[in-house]
C-alpha cells in the first residue's frame, strides 16, 4: 500500500483542500502515480501534509467528482483508470521537453547485443545453459534462512574487499580437493564476466596484443576490446589451440595475454592437451605472457576425471584462473572466483572497489554452509550424472540420422554442455531456419573472431539444459532441416 506521495502544495489564496486536490491532480498528470494504482490514504496524506484528516477527503472526493480518482468503499483511493483528458497545453509542453533533450557526451559506446533470452525458444540447444530446474531450491533456502538467522553482522559492513572469508575458505578447500589448486589468493566476484572486466582494466593498455582462440568467448573479447586491447587470434587443433601458431604470433607481436577455455573449449568443446599446456607454459614464461584460464564448466566432466586446470601446475605463476557458479547453480547468482598469485590480487582487490564495496555476503554465506554441509557436491554429482545422460542421448539421436543418410560428423566431448557438430554446409542457414520452428542453435559464424575464417559448416547443440523428451523432439524437427540442408 502507498503510504507517501511526494506532493507540492501551491502557495495560492485557493482553499486548502482545493490546494491538496491541485497538488494530487499535478502528480497524475505528471505520471508520478499511474491510472488505477492505489493512492495514500487519508490518514498517512493527513499525517504527512500536517492538516486534518477530512480536509484530505474533502480534496480526495472533489478528485472523484472531476473523475481524476475513484473511491472504493473500505479499500480507499486509486488513481482513475481511465483519466480525464490532458489539456491541450500540456501535450505541448511534453513536446517541448523531448526537443530539449540533453545531448549525451557518451565516450565509450557498447553496441555488443544484450544476450538473447533463449529460453523463450521451446527447443532451447543454446550451449552453456544449465538445467536450472534440478537446483534444489528448497534445501538452499535453508542455507539463506541460517544465513539470515545467525548474520555476521561484522561482515555485513563495509570493509574486507576480497570476499567472505567462510566462502573463500570453503572454496579454497574444494579447489585444493578437486581442482589440485594450492596457495593461490581467492577473489569472490559478481560472475566471470566481472573478473574479465576487473582484469581488463587492470592488465590492458590502449594497443596492448591479447591472444584468444579464432573460435571463443565473445562477452571476454568484449571486455579486453573495451580496454583498449588489439586481439590477435591463435588458430585451433582438435586439441586445443596451435602452439606452433602461438609461437609464431609471438614472433610477429609483442603478446601481454592469452585467454584460454583449455578443459572445454568454447565453442569447440576440445580439451587442450597436456603436451600443448607445457608449451604454453615455457612460451608464456619466456615472453611474459599472462595466461587467463576461464574454467566455466568444470565439473561436467563424463568419461574420468577432468584434467587438473593450469593454474595448478603453472610453474611460473602466470596463470589467473577463473570459476564462476553460472552452470554449477545458475545464470543468477552472479557468483564467481578468481584465484590468483597473490603478488596480483591486491591490484584486483582495489580496482574493485571503485567497481563495488562487496559481493553480496548473505549469498555468500549461505553458499558457503550449502558446501560445507556437502548440498552443493551432492548436486554436483546428480547434475553431471544427470548431463552424462542427456549427452548420451543426443549422441544416440545424431548417430541414427548418420545412418539415415544425413551427412553429420561430430566428436563426442569428454565433457562440457554442448556438442559441436559438423554439418557439411549452410550452418548458417540452418540455424536461422530453426528458429522459424522454435529451435534455438547457433552456427559457427556466431563464434569467429574473424569473420573470414568462417566455413559455414558447424552448428553447436548445447544438451545440459533440456530433458531427454525435449532433446528429442527438437533433434526430430531439426532433422527435416538437416536433411534437407546439409545433404544439398
Ligand atoms: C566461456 C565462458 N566463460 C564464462 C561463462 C560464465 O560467465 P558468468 O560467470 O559471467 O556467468 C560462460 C557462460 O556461458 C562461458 O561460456
Amino acid at each position: 500500500m502507498m503510504k507517501t506521495l511526494n506532493l507540492t502544495l501551491q502557495n495560492s489564496n485557493k482553499n486548502l483542500y482545493l490546494n491538496i486536490a491541485q497538488a494530487i491532480r499535478n502528480s497524475i498528470e505528471n505520471g508520478h502515480v499511474i491510472p488505477n494504482e492505489k493512492l495514500p490514504s487519508a490518514r498517512s496524506l493527513a499525517i504527512q501534509l500536517s492538516v486534518n484528516r477530512h480536509t484530505i477527503m474533502v480534496a480526495y472526493n472533489e478528485l472523484v467528482a472531476q473523475g481524476w480518482v475513484q473511491s472504493q468503499q473500505r479499500l480507499g483511493y486509486r488513481v482513475a483508470t481511465t483519466l480525464p483528458i490532458f489539456t491541450s497545453t500540456k501535450t505541448d509542453v511534453k513536446k517541448e521537453t523531448l526537443k530539449h533533450q540533453h545531448r549525451w557526451n557518451i565516450s565509450k559506446i557498447n553496441n555488443n547485443n544484450i544476450p538473447l533470452a533463449t529460453s523463450r525458444f521451446p527447443f532451447n540447444f543454446a550451449g552453456g545453459n544449465p538445467d536450472i530446474s534440478l537446483f534444489p531450491f528448497n534445501e538452499f533456502k535453508g542455507f539463506m534462512n541460517d544465513a539470515l538467522n545467525r548474520p555476521d553482522l561484522e561482515e555485513l559492513n563495509y570493509g574486507d574487499n576480497a570476499g567472505f572469508a567462510p566462502f573463500i575458505e570453503q572454496v579454497s578447500t574444494y579447489l585444493r580437493r578437486v581442482r589440485s589448486i594450492n596457495n593461490k589468493k581467492i577473489i569472490v566476484v559478481n560472475g566471470t564476466q566481472e573478473a574479465l572486466y576487473i582484469l581488463s582494466q587492470v592488465l590492458i593498455k590502449p594497443g596492448d596484443k591479447v591472444a584468444v582462440e579464432s573460435l571463443g568467448y565473445q562477452p571476454a573479447w568484449n571486455a579486453f576490446k573495451n580496454a583498449g586491447a588489439q586481439l590477435i587470434p591463435v588458430k585451433q587443433t582438435s586439441q586445443g589451440i596451435d602452439t606452433n601458431d602461438f609461437e609464431q604470433l609471438i614472433q610477429k607481436h609483442k603478446i601481454h595475454l592469452l585467454y584460454l577455455t583449455p578443459l572445454h573449449q568454447y565453442p569447440t568443446t576440445s580439451t587442450l592437451s597436456m603436451q600443448k599446456r607445457k608449451a604454453i607454459y615455457l612460451l608464456a614464461q619466456q615472453h611474459n605472457i599472462a595466461i587467463i584460464e576461464d574454467d566455466y564448466d568444470h565439473e561436467f566432466h563424463y568419461n574420468s576425471q577432468p584434467l587438473a586446470p593450469m593454474v595448478a601446475n603453472d610453474p611460473s605463476g602466470l596463470v589467473i584462473y577463473l570459476s564462476s557458479f553460472s552452470k554449477i547453480m545458475f545464470p543468477g547468482i552472479r557468483l564467481g572466483i578468481i584465484a590468483v598469485h597473490s603478488s596480483l590480487s591486491t591490484h584486483l582487490i582495489n580496482y574493485r572497489t571503485m567497481i563495488n564495496h562487496k559481493v553480496n555476503i548473505l549469498q555468500q554465506d549461505a553458499v558457503a554452509r550449502w558446501m560445507k554441509d556437502g548440498g552443493f557436491e551432492r548436486h554436483l554429482r546428480k547434475a553431471t550424472r544427470l548431463y552424462q545422460k542427456r549427452r548420451q542421448c543426443m549422441v544416440t539421436i545424431l548417430n541414427e540420422f548418420i545412418s539415415e543418410g544425413i551427412k553429420i560428423t561430430f566428436s563426442i566431448p569428454a565433457g562440457g554442455m554442448a556438442l559441436w557438430i559438423n554439418v557439411d554446409r549452410n550452418a548458417e542457414k540452418i540455424a536461422k531456419l530453426a528458429k522459424q520452428e522454435g529451435i534455438f542453435l547457433l552456427a559457427e559464424n556466431a563464434f569467429h573472431l574473424d569473420i573470414k575464417q568462417d566455413q559455414d559448416k558447424f552448428i553447436r547443440l548445447g544438451f545440459a539444459g533440456l530433458n531427454e523428451e525435449k532433446i528429442t523432439q527438437g533433434l526430430f524437427l531439426l532433422k527435416v532441416l538437416l536433411k534437407k540442408h546439409c545433404n544439398e
